[in-house]
């Protein structure tokens, strides 16, 4: 029970994270073409806070955007939208930009899932964020409801969710450009005692490893293919004991003669390549796909030699016929 409080405590906090300019600007600019004429919904946003609003209201000639529209969320109280279009030139300065922008008070929170946030999410065409972690599942599930193109702010853990992992099996999600790993810097509250570093506006912040861009807009690093040199020799790719697939330790290794079933790193879904690769499954302790059932409960499906192996990502390579 203690533990469960202090992992609750710690997402609670970590839905406190704001996401740092330079990263929102690094990603974003990426997807100028993708974005041209579009209304770009930030929905888990202080907009006073948020460097999403900030940057996308700084651009938005750049980007020739339609709309950008920003709810702010509080817990407990009704709050307010904020909304910058193309037609509303505010000042007659013959740009759009921040001092074209619009405030409007909402009925209620500004929680994603309340009616008039749903209303502004079918409106958009895009939406860009770092939602809360603690409720990552169910704002994934109303992106897939409403049929969005998202980019938003997930953690690499996520990527093993059920819900998640079968998206990626569909191709209906990828990574974005920024690589896996790299890790983002996250401005945190004031009163946080442990932080990495303080930027030019006194802001502290944090570096979270395990951060990562998913979205379904189209990333075109996920077009190239993976650059195979190894052969396969079978004492250096061992199957697993209870999965039938051989081990790969790193998405470098992967043979290129090798037909069956392979098991990679989670890392390898910032490489991977659809046409190159088909995903068959996701392992663990379970699979992926299914999650524990009444089969392979207790089964970890990883294990080489008794030895479990961290989660893996079970591909065949399409361009190699059995
Ligand atoms: C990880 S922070 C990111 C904030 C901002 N999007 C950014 O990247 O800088 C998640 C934000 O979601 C807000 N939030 C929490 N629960 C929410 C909900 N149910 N609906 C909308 N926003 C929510 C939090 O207040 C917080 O500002």
């Amino acid at each position: 029970m203690a533990n469960t409080n202090l992992r609750n405590a710690n997402r609670a906090k970590k839905d406190e994270f704001y996401t740092s300019y330079a990263d929102i600007e690094r990603e974003c600019e990426k997807y100028r073409e993708q974005f041209v004429d579009k209304i770009i919904y930030c929905n888990c946003d202080d907009p006073v806070e948020s460097n999403f609003f900030k940057y996308f209201a700084n651009n938005f000639d750049f980007f020739k955007l339609k709309k950008i529209i920003a709810t702010h969320y509080h817990d407990s109280k009704p709050t307010y939208k904020l909304e910058i279009n193309k037609k509303l030139d505010l000042n007659s300065d013959g740009k759009i930009d921040i001092v074209d922008v619009e405030k409007t008070p909402l009925i209620g929170n500004g929680d994603f899932r309340n009616a008039e946030c749903i209303e502004l999410l079918k409106e958009a065409d895009i939406v860009v964020t770092n939602p809360p972690f603690s409720l990552f599942r169910e704002y994934m599930e109303q992106l897939m409801d409403y049929d969005k193109k998202f980019l938003i702010i997930g953690n690499t853990n996520s990527l093993t969710y059920k819900e998640i992992f079968k998206l990626f099996k569909e191709d209906n999600i990828r990574t974005g450009y920024t690589n896996f790993n790299t890790g983002m810097y996250f401005v945190v509250p004031d009163s946080w005692g442990k932080y990495h570093k303080i930027d030019d506006s006194g802001n502290k912040l944090v570096r979270v490893a395990s951060s990562c861009w998913l979205t379904n807009l189209e990333v075109s690093k996920h077009h190239d293919d993976v650059i195979l040199y190894r052969s396969y020799v079978a004492e250096d790719y061992p199957k697993y004991d209870n999965y039938d697939a051989i081990n790969i330790d790193k998405y470098t290794e992967i043979p290129q003669d090798y037909a069956g079933n392979m098991g990679v790193p989670i890392t390898f879904l910032d490489k991977y390549n659809p046409d190159q690769f088909e995903i068959i499954d996701g392992i663990g302790r379970y699979s992926m796909l299914t999650g524990p059932t009444a089969d392979t409960k207790g089964t970890y499906l990883t294990k080489i030699d008794g030895k479990p192996k961290y989660a893996r990502v079970i591909i065949r390579n399409k361009r190699i016929k059995e």
